[in-house]
């Protein structure tokens, strides 16, 4: 009988230890957060880039992707048509022709979220779109508008993972009449997303807004954060962009942030909104509390931002101030139901003093919901406490 015990014991062991090798080397497989291989389209095909060879015999190999259709590499200072081409990064950069593809294989952890960042330029003055998928999951992002004066910007765009080896498709949907109108893509990179624990005192998820999208260390324009109406799958988790317009995810080595190393600027007015759905409880009072600030990318005052949390709503002017960047904003409201919507967008329609075109607005970060009262703060702690001893008598009775 005991001999029995041991051996199945032995297994248990034997099994842990075979379980253990395989995750090590499941973890060893997965993709790491950062750019795609050759995400850049630095790495030079196999004979060569173009400009650096006399003649090209068949389609080009991008090494990394594979692609369809007339996928072209381009190079910075190349002309076409009279107009330089733009390369977001670097030297070189893809560029997508009439309903054309590029797509590389990634490996994921399944049922994950993850975000992919990527920069986008348009070469001809047309409606040009791009539609990213990671099929069945898919969005096509609008390039008419010009957030910077640059010409390209970074966009995030995020999703869930249904298999472990997904495809990572960018497709260009147009029909145009030039053949060789079309976007540019450079610098794809993919992050795992993790959604923050929620605290006690704050029923606002990531509203530090330091959970999101890839962001390159030395890519001065921030992230644009097109419409996701899915808080399921957002690059910002916890949060939805519910306007047609993107807003910014800006970074601290960039940008003036209030706290932290990431927040959210506003851009185009009421065009950009982010939101959330916050647990409430129904005829509670709470307080919602943010810090409105500048980015410190000489957007042109005055700046303000609508805040809403249920049926309040108010307009919230930033007070420049030469010893702060920020400010600290609230707003009281009475729950009405066990879900309640915070929101924000900004109320004028900004643009940089330095270009007179790149959009800019106020900053929003740190946004906290809180119950109003102290006492229900104390009867945290001692709730608190109880399950601490709870857990403690658990523990010492298993
Ligand atoms: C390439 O694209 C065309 C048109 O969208 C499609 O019919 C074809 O199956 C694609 N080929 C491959 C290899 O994916
Ligand atoms: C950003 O950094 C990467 C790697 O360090 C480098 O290859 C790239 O050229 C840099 N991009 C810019 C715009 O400086
Ligand atoms: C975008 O691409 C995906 C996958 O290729 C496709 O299922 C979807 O219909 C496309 N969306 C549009 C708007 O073309
Ligand atoms: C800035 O700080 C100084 C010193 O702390 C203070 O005297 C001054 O009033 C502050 N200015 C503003 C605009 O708050
Ligand atoms: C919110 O209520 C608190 C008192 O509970 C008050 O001190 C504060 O000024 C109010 N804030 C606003 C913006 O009305």
């Amino acid at each position: 009988m005991q001999m029995v015990c041991s051996s199945r014991r032995c297994e248990g062991v034997f099994l842990f230890l075979v379980l253990l090798a395989f995750s090590a080397a499941a973890a060893a497989a997965l993709l790491e957060d950062g750019v795609l291989s050759n995400g850049d389209f630095e790495t030079a095909p196999p004979g060569g880039f173009s400009s650096d060879v006399q003649f090209t015999d068949g389609p080009t190999t991008i090494p990394g992707w594979k692609s369809n259709g007339t996928v072209e590499l381009v190079e910075s200072g190349q002309k076409q048509g009279g107009m330089i081409l733009i390369v977001p990064q670097g030297i070189h950069a893809v560029r997508l022709g009439n309903d054309a593809e590029i797509s590389q294989e990634v490996k994921v952890e399944k049922g994950s979220i993850y975000s992919v960042t990527f920069s986008a330029a348009r070469t001809c003055a047309q409606l040009e779109s791009l539609n990213v998928s990671v099929p069945p999951a898919s969005q096509t992002i609008d390039l008419q508008t010009l957030y910077s004066v640059q010409g390209w910007d970074s966009y995030a765009w995020a999703f869930q993972a249904d298999e472990n080896d997904v495809r990572v498709v960018f497709k260009n949907p147009g029909m145009e009449d030039d053949p060789t109108c079309g976007p540019i893509i450079d610098d794809v990179a993919i992050k795992k997303l993790f959604v923050p624990d929620k605290s006690k005192d704050n029923a606002v998820l990531n509203g530090d807004f330091e959970e999101g999208p890839w962001m390159f260390r030395n890519a001065s324009l921030g992230v644009l954060l097109p419409t996701n109406l899915d808080e399921q799958t957002s690059s910002l988790p916890g949060w939805i962009v519910e306007s047609n317009r993107a807003v910014r995810y800006i970074d601290s080595y960039h940008f003036t942030v209030p706290g932290g190393k990431r927040a959210v600027e506003l851009l185009s007015g009421k065009e950009g909104i982010i939101s959330q759905m916050v647990q409430t409880k129904p005829n509670q009072r709470y307080k919602l509390i943010f810090s409105l600030g500048h980015a410190g990318d000489a957007c042109k005052q005055p700046l303000a931002v609508m805040a809403f949390a249920g049926d309040q709503a108010q307009n919230i002017h930033y007070t420049p101030n030469s010893n702060t960047t920020f400010q600290s904003a609230n707003l009281n409201f009475t729950a009405k139901a066990e879900r309640t919507r915070v929101a924000f967008y900004s109320v004028y329609y900004n643009t940089r003093t330095d270009d007179m075109s790149s959009l800019c607005g106020p900053v929003v970060d740190d946004v906290r919901v809180e119950q109003s009262g102290s006492c229900k703060i104390r009867l945290g702690g001692f709730v608190l406490v109880f399950c601490f001893v709870l857990q403690l008598f658990l523990f010492v009775c298993v």
